[in-house]
């Protein structure tokens, strides 16, 4: 019986344990105790985020006509920020409590005792919170943010009080300063996402790659944000990566590619075995002031449906700010209608961390196998064979009689084509269960008759089952089933 652990609130700190325990992820600078919203990837994490890497960029560049690639720096030019509005705006405001010093999101307080109104059922009032903190929000009435939180009786839940202080604007843009000198230093940022990268690059790839609109940059690197509230491990960080896309489209042409990527996006990750009904788009019910659409892809993480992936038409707005500040045209000639335009852009943008948080809570799979007296539980992580960090496990049954020397002549051979990895010590069964809990899909096992008849054994990894082939079989029967093609024909 499988149980997939995605439901409840205590599969998340299971995942997070497996995460750690098996070389996917830990917390950053750990022996220091760490720091707070800050990972690192392990040995097996690396591998399998890479595979999302890559899967997203193939996706994006090789099997689209019209979108290239580009590798923009952290660092940017401070008034990139001023014109895309983050210097004045992008902001959450915070509130601290003076009993404990701790520092919370506002939005957040109330947002959560919104959730808990509605869980007691009364539906109404938690709608009608939530409207409230909006219309405050939206009139930058933060006294009213406030006093909301007051009439809520929300407190502390570590000093337990309701005594807080003034809501605040905070930016959560990271700075520093650039200068070898304090007199000569000016302040940057550490960028706060990476489609400004690709905007003021819009007229050098769009004249270097003699691109004709419609067309898409693509972009994958980090940024950074001071998240006030950092929770449900590597869902919120404040150094994450981004997988961003801006698609430039001749006005009024924007709702249809908008449409059409939002469609595009939600096939991708059903595509890495993501399940259709963990998987749904949230409208946004404000929009963004540059925006005239906008769309969330949510996934059921384990504390409920989240966005994982943000669809937004941006209109003309960041080129528009850019020109105006920088004073060169950011326009496009349209041969089509002999016009000169600045594009709308539709843009994708998916956190890197984030997917790779949903599929893990979707591979992270408990079950009871055998019966009786044999009856055990077992973990394994059900990837997609093309993105499991190792494809195969090369195993001799025993280390004598030169089946370990076999086991490593195989894994020479396949090594090549891809991530395979060898193990001699111990049991078989415990072998095989160290690849199940990593998620690898095969284990190929080299015994007393693959010495007779050069043929092996391969375990799959879901079903446990085996299946006895030739060895000169190995490359292409494992390759095939291991390879990113098999997502990318489901997206065709
Ligand atoms: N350029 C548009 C943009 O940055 P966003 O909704 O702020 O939009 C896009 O971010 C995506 O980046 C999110 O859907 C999420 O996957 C990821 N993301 C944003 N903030 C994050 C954080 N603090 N930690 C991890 N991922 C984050």
């Amino acid at each position: 019986m499988e149980n997939k652990k995605t439901d409840t609130a205590s599969a998340l700190k299971d995942i997070i344990s497996h995460a750690k325990e098996y070389g996917f992820v830990f917390p950053s600078s750990e022996i220091y105790d760490g720091l707070q919203a800050v990972y690192d990837y392990g040995q097996n994490g690396v591998e399998l985020k890479n595979n999302l890497k890559t899967v997203w960029w193939k996706a994006m560049t090789m099997l689209q006509d019209n979108v290239v690639g580009i590798d923009a720096s952290i660092f940017m030019h401070p008034l990139t920020w001023k014109a895309s509005g983050h210097v004045d705006s992008f902001n959450d405001p915070m509130i601290d409590n003076r009993d404990s010093k701790k520092r919370y999101r506002a939005d957040t307080l109330l947002e959560d005792r919104s959730a808990l109104l509605e869980d007691q059922g009364k539906a109404d009032e938690a709608k009608a919170l939530m409207q409230h903190m909006a219309k405050c929000l939206d009139a930058g009435d933060l006294e009213g943010v406030r006093q909301l939180i007051i009439d809520q009786k929300i407190t502390c839940p570590v000093s337990n009080t309701a005594n807080w202080t003034e809501v605040r604007q905070f930016n959560l843009m990271f700075s520093t300063q650039v200068g070898a000198v304090s007199e000569d230093a000016s302040l940057i940022y550490l960028r706060p996402e990476t489609a400004q990268g690709i905007f003021v690059n819009f007229l050098n790839v769009q004249k270097t790659g003699r691109m004709k609109i419609p067309f898409g940059i693509a972009q994958i690197g980090k940024a950074f944000r001071n998240e006030i509230v950092a929770r449900n491990f590597i869902f919120r960080m404040r150094e994450f990566e981004q997988m961003e896309m801006q698609f430039f489209v001749r006005p009024g042409t924007e709702m249809e590619w908008y449409a059409t990527w939002k469609e595009t996006r939600m096939k991708f990750h059903q595509a890495l075995g993501l399940p259709a009904d963990s998987l749904k788009f949230h409208d946004h019910d404000k929009l963004a002031h540059y925006a005239n659409a906008a769309v969330d892809i949510e996934y059921k993480f384990p504390f409920g449906f989240k966005e994982m992936e943000g669809i937004h038409s941006r209109t003309d707005f960041d080129l528009k700010s850019h020109q105006e500040l920088s004073k060169k045209k950011q326009q496009y000639f349209d041969p089509e209608i002999n016009e000169n335009y600045i594009p709308y852009v539709v843009e994708t943008s998916v956190g890197a961390d984030r997917l790779f948080l949903a599929i893990l809570c979707n591979a992270y799979t408990e079950e009871t196998v055998g019966e009786g007296e044999q009856e055990k539980q077992r973990v394994y992580l059900n990837f997609h064979p093309a993105l499991a960090p190792v494809k195969v496990a090369v195993l001799p049954l025993v280390k004598k009689d030169g089946l370990a020397e076999k086991a490593q002549e195989i894994v020479k051979e396949i090594k090549f084509a891809f991530n395979t990895t060898y193990d001699e010590g111990g049991a078989i069964g415990k072998r095989y269960t160290r690849q199940d809990l990593i998620g690898t899909p095969y284990c190929v096992v080299v015994d007393y008759q693959t010495m007779e008849d050069q043929t092996v054994t391969i375990r799959d990894r879901n079903t446990m089952s085996q299946e006895r082939i030739s060895i000169a079989d190995l490359k292409e029967k494992i390759g095939h089933a291991v390879s990113m093609e098999r997502i990318f024909e489901k997206l065709l």
